[in-house]
């Protein structure tokens, strides 16, 4: 054996090696301390920043809580959502209009790059404050685990492909979870993200003349009048909108849900799937607790979408566009 040929095995040895030792460890790269030498303050920061932002405007907890989720079901939890350009995910039929909170997003990421410069990712910071989002409406903590990169591709077709509609049918809107790791569990314990913020009319389509409630369908008809602006909004959860509480479920339970998705989780409908889902509906509008730890541990799993991690994507510096 020449010295070429066994420098090449040895490096092709070693090149496996980093290979197989990289495809180990991606899956478990995510750590809540990532950043704990790096930037200490940073948790600080994030919530100091969401807590002004709710103070101007509470419906922002939902805001953030739902870009996170729109960012983890495209793509993965890599930022793309916050890319502006050509192939803009906010241009895609599920965020037209509707995905918000862009500026809130660029004000805790100026306040983190001035603490600590081009160390967090944007994919991150949208993590951070979803979680606290959730914590500073009445929800319970987690410790959000962090070292996800920035992707650099948006991509506005995967967005109104992978983004579900709220009038798709349970199991299609079921395999989605599913193909990104998630559970029928997940799934439902998840929409209890539902429990505040606002949905326009235009997300109502015909499940505004569907509803056996006669006062909650004469309440929504006037709030989204036939002739009216589809911008109009009403509360996802009409009890307590800016609480993260149970009421969702248990709107669902009294056939009270806003879109045609949340009164899927809970309806006569025959089928396995449809009797998972109100089971859990029945739980979790009968224990706050068991709801609000179970959200907890499933925010965890949205989080942990297809990481992008090591030297995978980059830290962006403006969350809006990538590095050049
Ligand atoms: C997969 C099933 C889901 C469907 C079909 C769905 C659908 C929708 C729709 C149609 C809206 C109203 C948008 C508008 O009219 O502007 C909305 C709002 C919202 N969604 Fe979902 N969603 C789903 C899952 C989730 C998940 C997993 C979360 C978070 C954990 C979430 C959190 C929210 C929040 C907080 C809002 C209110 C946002 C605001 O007020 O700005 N959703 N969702
Ligand atoms: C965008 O997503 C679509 C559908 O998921 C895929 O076919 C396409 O290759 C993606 N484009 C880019 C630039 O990643
Ligand atoms: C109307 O409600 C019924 C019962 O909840 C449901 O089976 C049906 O699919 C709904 N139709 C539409 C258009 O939402
Ligand atoms: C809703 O608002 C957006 C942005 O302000 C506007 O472009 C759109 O035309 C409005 N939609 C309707 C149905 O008026």
């Amino acid at each position: 054996m020449n010295m070429s040929s066994s420098s090449f095995t040895a490096s092709s040895i070693l090149l496996t090696y980093c290979f197989l030792l990289s495809c180990l460890v991606s899956s478990s790269q995510l750590a809540t301390d990532y950043y704990s030498t790096t930037c200490p303050n940073l948790l600080k920061i994030v919530r100091e920043e969401v807590q002004n932002a709710l103070r101007t405007e509470m419906r922002m907890a939902a805001s953030l809580l739902r870009l996170h989720y729109l960012d983890c079901f495209v793509n993965g939890c890599d930022a793309s959502v916050l890319l502006d350009g050509r192939d803009s995910e906010k241009f895609a039929v599920p965020n037209l209009n509707s995905a918000r909170g862009f500026e809130v997003v660029d004000k805790i990421k100026s306040a983190v790059e001035s603490s600590c410069r081009g160390v967090v990712t944007c994919a991150d910071i949208l993590a951070i404050a979803a979680r606290d989002a959730v914590v500073l409406s009445g929800g319970k903590h987690w410790k959000v685990e962090l070292g996800r990169r920035d992707g650099v591709v948006a991509n506005q077709t995967a967005a109104n492909t992978e983004i579900p509609s709220p009038s798709a049918s349970l199991d299609a809107i079921t395999s989605k979870f599913v193909s990104l790791g998630l559970s029928l569990t997940d799934m439902v314990v998840l929409s209890g993200g539902h429990t505040i913020g606002l949905a326009r009319c235009a997300s109502l389509s015909n499940r505004l003349y569907n509803l056996t409630d006669p006062d909650v369908a004469s309440d929504l008809k006037t709030r989204c009048p036939a002739d009216g602006d589809g911008n109009n909004t009403v509360p996802l959860d009409r009890n307590s909108r800016d609480l993260f509480d149970n009421h969702y479920y248990k709107n669902l339970v009294s056939g009270k849900g806003l879109l045609q998705y949340d009164q899927m989780l809970y309806s006569s409908a025959s089928g396995e799937a449809a009797s998972a889902t109100k089971a859990l509906v029945e739980r979790y509008s009968n224990d706050l607790n068991v709801f609000l730890d179970d959200f907890a541990i499933s925010m965890v799993k949205m989080g942990r979408i297809s990481p992008l991690t090591g030297y995978n994507g980059q830290i962006r510096k403006n969350c809006r566009v990538i590095n050049n």
